[in-house]
Parts: structure tokens; sequence; C-alpha cells
């Protein structure tokens, strides 16, 4: 494709145009600040490619989401989360033999070292899951170090893998005062975390099917979205070369942030403040309209979706199935239905193109499967973590990556001089 042309104080550069394999331009300015002296401004990375990645396809103005090229209605129908990891992971669909193999892998290296059992004993009851699923994982590095990147990285994806189920459910038992439960071998992936987090040791405790497939659909939708804030954060980490457990710990942290993950916990805490109130939610869409106010309808807006996020949609038919399912009748659900149809029929969301997200209708999901509000944003890092991994293992195999370093225009003080303490 033809250079761009950009004219600056009068003086014409050429930039390489970059096309991806779905048509997405991109013009590079790589070697504008060597030509130029300029950078580009682009503040909360809105317009910026940090990266070439073969993993996720996102088209915000039509609401398409592919996973390595298959869109992710037939994942959420036809595949489950493992096989979506694999997929993620190492690039395409596995065969029966390998996705044999990854599941028997991510079943042996399920338990946890019995001395990071201390570690939960340190947090008080009421720690926050996700402040200990990060600390946990940082700590992993103690147990499993990266000596030969291509033989302990390879396993200790694995281990990642198999033991963050295992971390989240002893974090939740730990802040519900009952003893932890073991991974068993016979169980499915997200059969066996519901038995980590809902058996306990006095009584045999069948998962029910509904919940285990709802799990698995709840983990394949959040299983990667390219760029965003946590992946972004994984990918900056990683490209100091940090180890793997160092790296996923920094992005389990910024999904923790209520703009982001965190978000699933908001939407729930909200709709409970409606619900106290009357459920009058007309009054809480005129306050998200009142910029003064400081609220926002939280599980609303996307930086990439301007149309419907397919996650929500996916979900939205899922939460009405597993409700009716499991026989609750829940009233936030309704309160949920109605503050979507009314905001989408109000002109100030339908302008700014604010639609539902994921997190929207997740936590109601979560809630009727009997998950505390609190691990909402820990199944959503569950769900997570094999996007995290695949975007991590294509930066550090990538030979042309280098460390993340963005620039700045400096807007400070200059010319100051310093002034002692008794002359200020
Ligand atoms: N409620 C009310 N108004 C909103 C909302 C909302 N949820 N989201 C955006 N807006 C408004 C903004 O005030 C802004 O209005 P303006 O143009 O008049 O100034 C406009 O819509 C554009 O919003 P920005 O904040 O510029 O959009 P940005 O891309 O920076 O933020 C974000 C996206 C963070 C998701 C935002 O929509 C938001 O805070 N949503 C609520 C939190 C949430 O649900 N986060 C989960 C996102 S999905 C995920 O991470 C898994």
């Amino acid at each position: 494709m033809e250079d761009a042309k950009l004219i600056l104080k009068g003086k014409e550069y050429s930039l390489p145009v970059v096309e991806g394999t779905e048509h997405e331009v991109a013009v590079d300015i790589s070697k504008l600040r060597a030509q130029s002296g300029a950078i580009t401004l682009d503040s909360g990375y809105g317009n910026t490619g940090s990266c070439l990645s073969g993993i996720t396809f996102i088209d915000g103005e039509k609401g398409i989401l592919h996973y390595r090229g298959i869109p992710i209605e037939e994942l959420a129908t036809k595949s489950n989360f493992v096989e979506v990891s694999y997929l993620l992971i190492y690039g395409h669909l596995p065969s029966k033999k390998e996705l044999k193999e990854f599941h028997n892998q991510l079943t042996y290296h399920s338990l946890i070292h019995e001395d990071m059992k201390k570690f939960f004993e340190g947090f008080p009851p009421t720690a926050h899951p996700m402040g200990v699923l990060s600390a946990m994982v940082a700590s992993l590095s103690a147990f499993y170090p990266e000596i030969n990147y291509q033989i302990d990285v390879e396993m200790n994806i694995i281990r990642l893998l198999a033991k963050l189920k295992t971390i989240a459910a002893f974090s939740y038992k730990k802040s519900i005062g009952q003893p932890y439960i073991y991974p068993k071998n016979n169980l499915g992936f997200s059969a066996d975390l519901l038995h980590m987090l809902f058996a306990v040791p006095a009584e045999e405790y069948e998962v029910p099917k509904v919940l285990e497939e709802a799990l698995d659909l709840l983990l394949i939708l959040h299983a990667d979205h390219e760029q965003n804030c946590s992946t972004s954060t994984v990918r900056m980490v990683g490209s100091s070369q940090a180890n793997l457990f160092a790296t996923i710990s920094a992005g389990i942290n910024a999904l923790w942030g209520p703009l982001h993950g965190g978000a699933n916990q908001q939407v729930l805490e909200m709709l409970e403040v409606i619900r106290k109130d009357g459920s009058d939610y007309q009054k809480y869409i005129d306050k998200a309209k009142d910029k003064a106010s400081g609220f926002k309808l939280m599980g609303f807006g996307h930086r990439v979706y301007k149309n419907f996020d397919p996650r929500a949609k996916i979900l939205k038919a899922s939460a009405d199935k597993v409700l009716s399912q499991l026989g609750v009748n829940d009233p936030l659900l309704d309160i949920a239905k109605n503050l979507e149809r009314v905001a989408l029929e109000d002109s100030f969301f339908v302008e700014r193109k604010l639609y539902p997200n994921v997190d929207f209708y997740s936590g109601i999901i979560y809630r009727a499967m009997g998950i505390p509000t609190n691990m909402f944003t820990v199944m959503f890092a569950l769900g997570r973590l094999p996007g995290w991994i695949a975007q991590w293992k294509e930066m550090r195999d990538d030979p042309t990556n280098r460390i993340y370093r963005p620039r700045q225009i400096y807007t400070g003080n200059i010319g100051l001089k310093y002034v002692p303490i008794d002359k200020r």
C-alpha cells in the first residue's frame, strides 16, 4: 500500500502503511521521531496500535469478536474453556490427542505447594480476593523460577493455568472460614472449580450440570479481548522480561479496577442500591446523564464497542436460561433489563453509543450460581488468564519485540532554581 504523507512545519515525511488480515489500516509512526523530532500524542492510547497480533479480532463498530479467526458465537455454543484456552495459547484448535494431553496436564498440576497455604492464613478474612489472587500468583515465582526459558516457561504456563482456580477457591474458602477443598482429578475444569468453591468435607457434593455449563460459557466469553487495560499491562510488564507469574500478577491488578474487570462487582452493587431505593431505575438513568453527579451506569459503555458487545448479547440470553433452570427469581435481573431498555432508547446513551458490556449480565449469572459478589472479578481473571498468556507468549516469541517505553510531552515548569528550605 502507498505510504502515508505527513507535512510537519512545511516538510513532508513518508510513513509506511500496515494492513491487517481483516483490512484494518495503520500508519507506522515508529521512525517519525528519528526523522522529524516529533512524537504522536494519543492520551489513553485510544487510537494507538501497540503491536501486531494474530490472536483476537474485534470490530467494535459491527460488534464482532473472533478468537484466532473463529467467531465467539461458535466457540460459546460448540467449544469448552479448556479447548478455547488451547486455541488462544497455541494458535490452533487441538486434535483429540492434544486436547486430552492438555487437559491431563491441567489436572496433574492443579495442586498448590502446601507451604502456600500458610500465605492464605496471613490475610485478614476481609481481604479482597483480587488482592489475595495477585499476591499468590506473584508468589508462585518463588516456587517455580524460570532458569531455562524454553523448558521452564512452557511448564510454568501449564502450572499457572492449572493452579489459578485452586488459588481462587482457597482464597474464597479462607474468607468464609471453611476448610480448603482440594482439586479432584476426575472432574472437568469448570466442575472442579465449582467443587472447590462449594463442597464441604462433611458432605458429598455433585456439581449441577447447569452451573458447570454456565461457568464454562462465562470463562470462554472472558478468555481474550485484545489490547485492553490488563492485557496491555501484561505486555508492558512482560516486555521487561519479568517472569510469567510477576507479569500475570500485574495483569490481575489492572483488571481489578472498577472501569475494567471490577465493573462486574460494581454492576451488582449498583443494581442492589437501585433495588433498595424502590427500583426507581429512571432516577439512576437521570443521574448517569448528569455529569456533575459523578455517577456512571456501571456495565455500560466500552472503548472499542460502539455497537452491542457480542458477549453481552450471549450473556443476556444465558442469564434468562440459567435463572429459570435454577428456579431463581432475581429482582435485580428485572431492574437490569429495565435499565437496559430505557438506556437504549435515551438520546444521551444512543448518541454516545453506550451499550451494555460483558459485565452487565455476568454478575447476575454469578449471583444466581451462588458466587459471592467480591469473587466476580476473580472469576473474570480466571477466564482472562489464557488470553493474557497467549498475548504474553506472542510478544516473548517475537524476535522484534522491544521493551515497552512510550514517550510524553512535558508540560511542567521550566528554568526554576532550587530554593533552600529556610528561604521558601
Ligand atoms: N454511564 C454514563 N455515561 C457514560 C458511561 C456510563 N457507563 N460511559 C461513558 N459515558 C459517557 C462519558 O461521560 C462520555 O460523555 P461525553 O462525551 O459527554 O464526555 C462519553 O460517554 C464517552 O465516554 P468515555 O469515558 O470517553 O469513554 P472511554 O472509552 O474513555 O471509557 C469505559 C470506556 C471506561 C468502559 C466507560 O464507558 C465506563 O466507565 N463504563 C462504566 C464502567 C464499565 O462498565 N467498565 C467495564 C468495561 S468492559 C471491561 O473492561 C471488561
